[in-house]
């Protein structure tokens, strides 16, 4: 039986925000030192924004006749490390009875001990599952947040570098303040907004504020950006994989209203079979004809002879050496040598692994799909193709043919070390000829080959590391890696990434020198991106 409440009346408890969490402590250590039973306290939320995570928590505004916010003197209480992790999550939680809820817990546990080991209390269980939904909410705000570039242009005056992006979402818990910071860290060269109806987060480069929630009419309109997002997930979209029902419960139907993309789910899924079926019936892809020497067709790179005629000549010189090399058993398989292509005097180099079958068969790096996923986030950057040098650590394809009722199919294989070893002149020459400021190492073989050593990319990722000749090196995963994801997986991982890249938007996003044409708006923004010293 519980004791008797302390005051006949309830004691009304007003915290500063709905999440709290510092007023709900120092309220509750009060109330349970002055031992006022949980059905005595009504626990409000005022509408003020909650400082939260963003500034010292300690405004709990206490109403009522004996709580007042200030920490309790006297005996400390106990509780559980496990319990105040529980609260954090807990009090983000929408449900209206959730201070409540832990006030009780807090007084159980303060009168029965053994409450903290026991798994099956209806109470505590049903805590631990309300925080999990939280936590489940966080994770999808992650992923499901879809920025769209708007034109500020009436906005503050001189404008901020970069274009504002601005989201839209409508989460069903307080997780707001709790993710924002991760969109600081994934997105701290982009100036950005989120809103929801109840918050709205701004982030301008140096400063994260937040402001009140807007209604969805404020949600930006589509821009260009999106139709290429939309394109690009119809053309990844592999039918032979689609798993509706797992599809649903990574990405449930409350969410797709705020999803682009998932307008052509239905369409994707009523054409899936068929398209299957499709897929299965198709000729392989065959190698064409070997081609010794003869360097492929290039897109015109006027800049590759306003910048530096001579490196231009070097650069065109070791290509034609390359198409020929015979330095490992690759040359004799692949269709062609697929040299890297881009302006000496670039200030960003791309080091992928090795060409695939379309980049083999068109002798031009990074054009299959995973070129286009690797286009998607240039375009998205704002890093022009033209302006980058693009090259492989491997200049050759490595692949298994592998036999089927239809005929060969060429079947990617990692290149061995000592293969990727023997290319490894060819990628110094470029290094040395092209001249690059910094290089983005795609993947594992390339940042192995950059930097000498093995490297964990998920460890080492996002990270600038320097080549023994001072050479910054950025590491990240190669575009691939994410197309093999399943495509619940895919997209957050891909947020990630765009992140691990924005690193080198500095360089990316340089005009060539005497180009002032090649980067968007003409002139470089200095603070675009972060030099290598800043590198975390
Ligand atoms: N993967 C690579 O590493 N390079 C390419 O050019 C294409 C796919």
């Amino acid at each position: 039986m519980e004791p008797e409440s302390a005051s006949a009346r309830p004691q009304r408890v007003a915290l500063a925000g709905e999440i709290d969490l510092e007023g709900f402590r120092c309220a509750a250590r009060r109330l349970l030192q002055q031992g006022v039973a949980p059905d005595d306290i009504e626990w409000t939320v005022a509408g003020a924004i909650s400082t939260g995570l963003f500034a010292a928590a300690d405004d709990a505004v206490s109403e009522g006749p004996s709580v007042t916010p200030a920490p309790a003197a006297g005996p400390s209480l106990r509780v559980p490390a496990e319990f105040m992790t529980l609260c954090a999550d807990l009090v983000q939680h929408a449900d209206t009875t959730r201070f409540h809820r832990l006030y009780r817990l807090l007084w159980r546990l303060q009168r029965e001990p053994g409450l903290r080991d026991d798994a099956l209390d209806p109470e505590m269980a049903e805590a631990r599952r309300m925080a999990q939904t939280v936590r489940r909410e966080r994770h999808k705000m992650k992923a499901f947040v879809r920025f769209r570039e708007v034109d500020d242009a009436a906005g503050p005056s001189p404008a901020p570098p970069g274009p504002l992006h601005v989201a839209w979402f409508d989460p069903a818990h307080h997780v707001v303040e709790a993710v924002a910071p991760f969109f600081m860290r994934r997105f701290a060269g982009m100036r950005f907004a989120i809103l929801t109806p109840e918050r709205s987060v701004h982030w301008d480069g140096h400063t994260l504020r937040l402001a009140a929630g807007v209604g969805r009419q404020s949600a930006p309109p589509a821009d260009a950006g999106e139709a290429l997002w939309l394109t690009y997930y119809a053309s990844i979209f592999n039918p032979a994989r689609l798993k509706l029902k797992a599809m649903e419960k990574e990405m449930p139907r409350r969410y797709w209203t705020l999803l682009p993309e998932a307008t052509l789910i239905s369409g994707l899924a009523a054409h899936a079979q068929e398209r299957s079926l499709r897929m299965v019936e198709q000729a392989p892809t065959q190698p064409l004809r070997r081609l010794a020497s003869a360097g492929p067709k290039l897109p015109p790179q006027p800049a590759m002879q306003a910048a530096a005629p001579d490196a231009a000549h070097t650069l065109a010189a070791h290509r034609s050496a390359a198409a020929a090399c015979r330095a490992c058993p690759l040359g004799a398989l692949a269709t062609q040598t697929v040299f890297g292509e881009g302006p000496p005097g670039a200030a960003l180099m791309l080091v992928g692994e090795q060409p695939g079958d379309q980049e083999d068969l068109q002798g031009r790096p990074f054009v299959g799909p995973a070129g286009q996923l690797l286009v998607r986030a240039m375009a998205q950057l704002g890093w022009p193709r033209a302006g980058l040098y693009i090259t492989n650590a491997v200049k050759h394809f490595k692949y298994e043919p592998q036999i089927t009722p239809r005929g060969k199919r060429r079947i990617h294989k990692t290149p061995a070390q000592r293969e990727a070893d023997a290319c490894l002149p060819w990628l110094e020459r470029e290094i040395e000829a092209v001249a690059p400021q910094a290089i983005v190492a795609l993947g594992a073989t390339a940042a192995r080959q950059l930097l000498g050593r093995p490297v964990a990319v998920m460890r080492e990722r996002g990270q600038w590391v320097h080549r023994s000749d001072g050479l910054p090196v950025l590491v990240t995963l190669h575009p691939s890696a994410l197309l093999r994801m399943a495509p619940e997986e895919r997209e957050a991982a891909y947020g990630d990434w765009l992140a691990d890249l924005e690193r080198a938007s500095r360089y990316g996003r340089q005009p060539l020198a005497g180009d002032a044409t090649d980067a968007p708006g003409g002139a470089q923004d200095a603070t675009d991106g972060e030099s290598p010293g800043q590198a975390r």
